[in-house]
């Protein structure tokens, strides 16, 4: 039973979840939480330690020496893992290529799933990924499911990595959202699906201020 705000986000990559649980939790005064930044920098330990991600041993032998923590400054995300600050190295194209694969096993969901019920369980809380309104936080206050064209959310992207990965080209971020929405929305584990009662929010032709007011119309009703 939640006796206090929870305001789950989902959607495709790139859609501008981020921006827009930012932008609500900053107005609200609500804990902004990236779930995905939890899976990316599961992630980049896997990477750097070689885990085999076939080995159900391994997978479960590296969750339990993995700590994650966030830190949260002006609504950005500031995520250490292990006590070292990732949240530039979790953005990069290894991590973004690997987060699929390792965010559809069963024992780094369950992990991570725990960990963030842990966070909203006493909060009023924005939290954003793919499974929120689904298997976190099956009695959310407000889910909203985001959507958005594909072409314009490559670009979206493009322009965000871009400026600090001068090779990167549009067709390949195109081509890595493809692929991990495709992965996401594919996968046994909590695939991405839109809750049946989450709020459709396409935002194609909508600018971040637009988006906002949209998400806070839904939400005002909640607050006391
Ligand atoms: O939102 P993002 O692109 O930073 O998420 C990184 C990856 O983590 C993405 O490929 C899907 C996965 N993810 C997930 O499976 N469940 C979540 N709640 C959040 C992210």
């Amino acid at each position: 039973m939640i006796n206090h705000i929870v305001i789950a986000i989902d959607g495709y990559s790139s859609c501008g979840k981020s921006t827009l649980a930012k932008a609500l939790a900053k107005k609200l005064h609500f804990v902004y939480v990236d779930s995905g930044a939890m899976y990316r920098a599961v992630a980049l330990y896997f990477l750097r330690n070689k885990i085999n991600l076939q080995d159900n041993e391994a997978v479960s032998d590296a969750l339990k020496k993995i700590h994650l923590n966030f830190h949260s400054r002006d609504y950005e995300t500031h995520i250490t893992l292990n006590d070292e600050e990732v949240s530039a190295e979790i953005r990069q194209m290894p991590v973004s290529e690997s987060v699929s694969m390792v965010s559809a096993l069963h024992d780094v969901r369950k992990e991570m799933v725990k960990q963030q019920q842990r966070m909203g369980r006493s909060k009023n809380i924005v939290m954003d990924g793919r499974d929120i309104g689904t298997a976190v936080f099956p009695d959310a206050t407000v889910k909203i499911f985001m959507t958005a064209d594909p072409k314009v959310r490559a670009e979206r992207r493009f322009k965000e990595l871009a400026p600090k990965n001068p090779d990167i080209t549009l067709e390949e971020v195109f081509e890595n959202l493809a692929h991990r929405d495709y992965q996401d929305t594919t996968r046994k584990e909590s695939p991405l699906i839109r809750a049946e009662d989450a709020i459709v929010l396409d935002n194609t032709d909508l600018t971040p201020d637009e988006q906002l007011l949209f998400a806070l119309s839904k939400v005002e009703p909640f607050l006391v």
